[in-house]
């Protein structure tokens, strides 16, 4: 990897075409991990931010998170978007902070605890095992993202938040195109505002489930957020939307991504394939691997309540700062030998699903996708190779494969 001057580095951080490039975007940021991990960016089209690249100070900021609030800027957007999506009012778990965010947080919490996975296990499995036969029926070549990989997530998500089944096509185009309004395939036909259309297009669907779970609850998640009440107050209409659109945003691209990652790590390092088939024991090891090597989650942001000090820099009050989950999860500080994939990688404290108060509500249920479907292809496979040039999005927020062309023999 060649070295880039530490400014053009902190640049990549605003910069979503560095993402679709990895060993451009992991230059950048081994170089700023050794050389500023601590980095103003101040990037055209962008409100100015600092770079967080160390894994120890990542958690070091997640941890104090009465200082480092989520509040007001959670989220790495253009400064028209910052502006858009304020007008529109969207506050969801990630743009609370405590007290609030535990409360509100506490009303889908049992749906993803571990008692609630438990229960869930047998119908996950049984979907696994309908996505890899929806493979094997392709015929044997396939661009596994589009045709495997995007299904299966969306599919346990909507059922769980309660859409029908006919409208999933429709979620799928509003989540990519929110999350992945940076790159330019996965963009409104409208090129202008395009964040924005496609949140005010879902709130419009959510505003109707959430009046229709009111008037007639049912047994799903919707029911149990649209009927929740916060100090004997039901949560008000934007807050019910809000909450939708977080658990359907956050709930499929993310597993989808670490799906389709897996299988390329898998397909482009055969020797942890074989070892994988042999010993399925080692999923639950293999799955936090997988999930630390594509980090589909990018970064999330804060913003100082106050001065305060990260490494050694000084970051005053209301300036916002990036946590890079994907610098932090190749930091050779914090694992062996970062950039190899390695499915027995023991321990593998990677901060892909966050840290504290905000880590991630739905990682039991992303692990459990992930290693079922795992569980399920292996045994069945009996060859597999690249058929083509995989793509990534390009995105600095939630992202990965966009395409995986592939070919291969299953049972
Ligand atoms: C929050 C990653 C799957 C729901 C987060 C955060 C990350 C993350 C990094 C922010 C944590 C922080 O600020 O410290 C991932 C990854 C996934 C995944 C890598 C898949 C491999 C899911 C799924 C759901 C989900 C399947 C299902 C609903 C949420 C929610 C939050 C969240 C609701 C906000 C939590 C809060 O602010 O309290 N996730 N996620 N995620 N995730 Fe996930």
């Amino acid at each position: 990897m060649s070295m880039p001057t530490v400014d053009d580095a902190a640049n990549v951080l605003a910069d979503p075409t560095a993402y679709a490039d990895e060993p451009r975007l992991h230059a950048a940021l081994t170089a700023l991990r050794a050389r500023r991990p601590v980095a103003r960016v101040e990037a055209p089209g962008y409100q100015p931010f600092w770079a967080i690249t160390r894994h120890a100070d990542v958690l070091a900021v997640e941890r104090t998170d009465r200082v480092f609030t989520n509040w007001p800027r959670p989220v790495l957007m253009t400064a028209r978007s910052d502006e858009m999506q304020a007008a529109i009012g969207i506050r969801t778990l990630i743009h609370m902070d405590d007290p609030q965010h535990r409360v509100v947080r506490a009303i889908a919490a049992d749906w993803f605890s571990p008692r609630a996975m438990k229960a869930m296990g047998e119908r996950i499995d049984e979907l696994a095992r309908h996505y890899v036969d929806r493979m094997r029926d392709t015929g044997g070549e396939c661009d596994f993202v589009r045709e495997v990989a995007v299904n299966y997530p969306l599919y346990v998500i909507m059922s769980l938040l309660g859409v029908p089944e006919s409208d999933f096509p429709l979620m799928l185009k509003l989540t990519q195109e929110l999350v992945g309004s940076d790159d330019d395939e996965l963009k409104r036909a409208t090129p202008s505002d395009e964040t924005a259309s496609a949140l005010l297009e879902m709130f419009a669907y959510f505003k109707d489930l959430t009046d229709s779970r009111r008037a007639n609850p049912t047994e799903d998640l919707a029911s149990s957020i649209a009927n929740a009440t916060v100090d004997g107050e039901p949560l008000s209409d934007i807050d019910t939307m809000s909450y939708y659109a977080i658990i359907a945003t956050a709930g499929h691209d993310t597993t989808t991504s670490s799906i389709s990652g897996g299988l390329r790590a898998l397909v482009e390092h055969p020797g942890q394939l074989r070892r994988l088939r042999a010993d399925p024991g080692l999923m639950p090891r293999a799955t936090e691997e997988i999930i630390r090597w594509v980090t589909p989650v990018k970064a999330f942001m804060r913003t100082a309540a106050r001065d305060t000090v990260v490494g050694d820099v000084t970051i005053p009050e209301g300036d916002s700062l990036l946590l890079s989950y994907v610098s932090a999860n190749r930091d050779e500080d914090a694992f062996k030998d970062p950039f190899r994939f390695d499915i027995e990688r023991e321990p593998n404290k990677h901060v892909a699903f966050g840290f504290g108060v905000h880590f991630c509500l739905g990682a039991g249920l992303a692990r459990m996708e992930i290693g079922k479907f795992f569980d399920r292809l292996l045994p069945r496979l009996r060859s597999i190779e690249l058929a083509g040039e995989p793509e990534l999005t390009a995105t600095t927020f939630v992202g990965g494969l966009k395409h995986l062309p592939i070919r291969f023999e299953l049972d």
